[in-house]
C-alpha cells in the first residue's frame, strides 16, 4: 500500500490513474478502523481497479472539544488492517494539508436535513463533515465514494453536498456491520468500559423492538417503550425517531413507505448512534 501525506502528491497520482481510465473507489475515515470500514474497502475493491482510503480526524466536525481530544487513534493497527484488506493507497494528511493557511470555509445550504436528529444535538457538525468531504473529494477525485449506513443522516447530507457542488462521483451506501450481539461497530465503542459495552447492546435491541412492534402498536407507544429500555440501561437518550427514507418524521403507520428507526444515546459521555430499516424483513 502506498501512503501519501501530501495533498498535491496524491492528487497528481490519482490524475495519472484517471488518464489511464482506472476506476477509483474512495473510503474516507477518521481512523480507529473496524470491520465496518473494512467492508467498505472490500466493496470498493470489488467495484474498482484502485481503492483509496483516507484517515483524518477532522477537527471541524466536532462540536464537543472533549470528543475530539478523546477520539481513538490507532494508526499502526489501521495500516495493518488496510494492508490485509488489500487497500491500494492511504491518504494520511496533517491538518495543514487538508486546511492550508488561507483556506476559506464555505457554508452549505443543506436545508432542514441539517437541523434535525444529529444536527439538533451537534451544532455545526454537518457543515464540518461537508467541508472535509468536499475538500477530500477535491484532493481525491474518485468515481465512487463508499459510506456506511450507520451514519444514515451523514450519507444523506453528503449526497446533498455533492449535488449542491456538482461533484461528479456516485455514492454507495453499505449496510451497518454489527458485533455478534448486535452492537453497531463504531470507533467510539473502544471507549466503553466492560459494563457499558454490555449495556450498549440495548440500542440494537430497542431498534429491533421498534421493528417488530410497528404493525401492532402506535408509534407513540413504541417510542415510549424504547426510551424506557435505554434509560433502564443508564443511557441518556437524545432521540428515538421513526422517519421515512428521506428522514421525514413519521407519526403514524404508513405501510407504503420505507421506514427507518434512528437512535442516539449517551452513556458516560460516550455518544452512540444507530439505525435500522424497519420495513424490510431480513434483519
Ligand atoms: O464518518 C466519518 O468517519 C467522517 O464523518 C468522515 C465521513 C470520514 C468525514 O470526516
Amino acid at each position: 500500500m502506498i501512503i501519501y501525506r501530501k495533498a498535491d502528491e496524491i492528487t497528481q497520482y490519482i490524475s495519472n490513474k484517471k488518464k489511464n481510465n482506472i476506476s477509483i473507489g474512495f473510503v474516507p475515515t477518521m481512523g480507529a478502523l473496524h470491520q465496518g470500514h473494512i467492508s467498505l474497502i472490500s466493496k470498493s475493491k470489488a467495484d474498482n481497479l484502485l481503492t483509496v482510503c483516507s484517515i483524518f480526524i477532522n477537527p471541524t466536525q466536532f462540536n464537543n472539544p472533549d470528543d475530539f481530544k478523546k477520539y481513538p487513534i490507532t494508526i499502526e493497527s489501521d495500516i495493518e488492517m488496510l494492508v490485509a484488506a488489500g487497500c491500494d493507497v492511504l491518504f494520511l494528511p496533517q491538518r495543514e494539508e487538508v486546511y492550508p493557511t488561507g483556506f476559506i470555509k464555505t457554508h452549505y445550504e443543506l436545508g432542514k436535513l441539517e437541523n434535525i436528529l444529529e444536527g439538533r444535538f451537534r451544532q455545526g457538525h454537518f457543515q464540518g463533515v461537508c467541508l472535509v468531504v468536499e475538500r477530500l473529494l477535491n484532493i481525491i477525485p474518485c468515481d465512487i465514494l463508499y459510506l456506511g449506513q450507520k451514519d444514515y443522516q451523514q450519507c444523506m447530507i453528503i449526497e446533498k453536498m455533492t449535488q449542491l457542488r456538482n461533484i461528479n462521483c456516485s455514492i454507495k451506501i453499505s449496510p451497518t456491520i454489527r458485533e455478534k450481539d448486535g452492537l453497531a461497530m463504531s470507533s467510539r465503542n473502544s471507549r466503553l468500559s466492560h459494563s457499558e459495552r454490555t449495556a450498549a447492546t440495548i440500542i440494537y435491541q430497542a431498534l429491533k423492538y421498534i421493528k417488530s412492534n410497528l404493525k401492532n402498536k402506535s408509534i407513540e407507544d413504541i417510542k415510549k417503550t424504547a426510551y424506557q429500555m435505554l434509560e433502564q440501561c443508564e443511557f441518556e437518550v437524545d432521540y428515538i425517531e421513526i422517519t421515512d427514507q428521506h428522514l421525514g418524521f413519521v407519526e403514524h403507520q404508513d405501510s407504503n413507505k420505507t421506514l427507518v428507526g434512528l437512535i442516539a444515546a449517551t452513556i458516560n459521555n460516550i455518544r452512540l448512534i444507530d439505525n435500522l430499516i424497519l420495513t424490510d424483513f431480513d434483519e
